[in-house]
């Protein structure tokens, strides 16, 4: 099978690469300007990785080549990092609506079978959230189903929001080349997927600083010994999935495309249930656990604002309980992994990684 993935040296496309490269029975056409994450697989004869974005000069002739002879068109590249939608809310509209364009149309063009990366942030803020009282008692007013729950979002000055606008735009693109020119096409969305190699620690990878999302933020804490910080109280909650089980998903995909074609599959583990604040208890708990210092047990969490924490412009998404029935039936897909055993995985990867071994701890 000859895959294109656009956006292959990032998270979710080294795991990808991973498996398919170890399974063999792939060639894949990789673009990505970094292959800090993938080089293990530079050697490899079935991967060839183009050290360009998508949008550069000249590129874009090179993509269509590939994609003529493709048999399936991954699209990964994005930018998906929530402290960047209200500070950088220009890059995060062409990168995730017009940088993309040019790629859905060469997949319609070829009538190529093109599986894009969307969002859970597609969904918006709940209709519980906007409702008065307690509305989380009713499932059909907080969870997230793909072909039925409208796609609610803020206001446009709360730049949080271009993001999960341009991906629904990119949503709708792809789907009306489906319904008019029969390009096949499937969409995922993520809900929270954890696993080693997600995101940097800033400071600590190469030159990259600014805020990374949850899981890299208060690894950062830990490993800088500083506080982690709870934004607004750290009363959004998540669903969070192992990396492992979401490239289980997509094998699937692979595997069954007349099952997994023309399909938005929400790929999340509604059991992994936290809010952010029990995320920063277990993560603490688990540090502990990985250094065999029980003193991490009361690492500092202070309190801050969203407005402190993201600036002007941010608001959050209050809950993300996906409905996973399509991908279980069609795909005969679950999840698996517990939390307790993706925090353990993921922070022991982390300190691995980057923690200097002589580390002065704040008083608790
Ligand atoms: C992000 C992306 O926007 C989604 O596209 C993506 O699908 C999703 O991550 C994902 O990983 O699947 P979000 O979950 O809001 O969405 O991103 P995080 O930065 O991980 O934030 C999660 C929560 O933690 C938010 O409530 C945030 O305010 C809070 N947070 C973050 C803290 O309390 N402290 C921190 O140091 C960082």
């Amino acid at each position: 099978m000859r895959i294109i993935m656009l956006g292959c040296g990032g998270f979710i496309g080294s795991h990808l690469l991973d498996r398919l490269l170890d399974e063999g029975g792939f060639e894949i056409h990789g673009w990505d300007p970094s292959d800090r994450k993938i080089a293990r697989h530079l050697t490899n004869p079935n991967f060839h990785l183009h050290r360009n974005t998508t949008n550069s000069p000249g590129e874009l002739a090179e993509i269509e080549s590939e994609i003529a002879q493709a048999d399936v068109v991954f699209n990964l590249a994005a930018i998906c990092n929530p402290a960047e939608y209200n500070t950088r809310p220009l890059d995060t509209i062409y990168a995730n609506l017009f940088d993309i364009y040019p790629i859905v149309e060469l997949c319609a063009k070829y009538k190529k079978w093109l599986v894009s990366f969307s969002t859970s942030e597609v969904y918006g803020r709940t209709l519980s959230s906007y409702l008065p009282g307690d509305n989380y008692s009713n499932p059909d007013f907080y969870e997230l189903r793909e072909d039925e729950t409208p796609l609610i979002m803020g206001p446009i000055s709360n730049q949080r929001w271009t993001y999960a606008c341009a991906k629904q735009m990119t949503e709708r693109l792809i789907y009306a080349h489906n319904q008019e020119n029969g390009m096949p096409f499937t969409i995922i969305r993520p809900l929270n997927f954890f696993g080693p190699k997600m995101d940097y620690i800033p400071g600590r990878d190469g030159s990259s600083d600014g805020v990374p999302r949850v899981l890299a933020c208060f690894m950062t804490a830990l490993l800088d010994n500083k506080p982690m910080q709870l934004v607004d109280g750290g009363l959004a909650q998540r669903t969070i999935v192992s990396i492992h089980d979401a490239v289980d998903a997509m094998r699937l995909m692979l595997k069954f495309p007349d099952k997994a074609q023309n399909q938005i599959f929400n790929i999340g583990n509604r059991n992994n249930e936290v809010n952010i604040a029990e995320l920063a208890e277990l993560m603490r708990l688990t540090y502990a656990k990985i250094t065999g210092d029980l003193s991490y047990k009361n690492h500092p969490i202070v309190n801050t604002t969203s407005k402190q924490f993201y600036g002007e412009g941010y608001e959050d998404c209050d809950r993300r309980m996906p409905d996973l029935s399509k991908a279980e039936t069609l795909l005969g897909w679950t999840p698996t992994k517990p939390l307790a055993e993706v925090l353990l995985e993921t922070m022991s990867y982390y300190h691995q990684q980057y923690a200097s071994p002589v580390q002065e701890k704040v008083s608790a």
